[in-house]
């Protein structure tokens, strides 16, 4: 992974609005563009509206045009590898494929390294939808 995908994680990790569970997160994709798209978890007062740092950075994908993550980075400040939660392996793997690589990220740089496969073995997915 370039330094630059971990370094907007990092960066967008410092603009979480997460004065509620204090746990700040940031997400950085590399998209099929060649750009980064950047977002942090965005929390609310009526708890069940916030929402995840993936997801902020999937909809500035989708709104630059752009529909394919070539690979991903997440970080959380407090925990030393922060596997997205289970509903953002859902929202990812729409984007991606079984071999898109995620880089789970610390303050200093990728310490494990997953596929989406891997994350999100036999998610949901079918034909019939669509
Ligand atoms: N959070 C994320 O942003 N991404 C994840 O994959 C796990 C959890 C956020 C949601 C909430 O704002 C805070 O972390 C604590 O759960």
């Amino acid at each position: 992974m370039s330094h630059d995908l971990f370094e907007a994680a990092r960066a967008a990790m410092r603009l979480a609005y997460a004065p509620y569970s204090k746990f700040p997160v940031g997400a950085a994709i590399r998209a099929e563009d060649g750009k980064i798209y950047a977002g942090a978890n965005i929390e609310n007062i009526s708890f069940p509206q916030g929402w995840c740092a993936e997801p902020t950075a999937i909809s500035q994908m989708i709104m630059a045009g752009s529909r394919t993550i070539v690979e991903m980075a997440v970080i959380a400040e407090k925990l030393p590898l922060c596997p997205p939660c289970g509903g953002c392996r859902q929202k990812i793997a729409e984007f991606a494929t079984a071999r898109t690589p995620i880089y789970l990220c610390d303050e200093t740089g990728v310490k494990k390294t997953m596929t989406m496969e891997e994350l999100l073995p036999n998610g949901f997915a079918t034909d019939t939808i669509g």
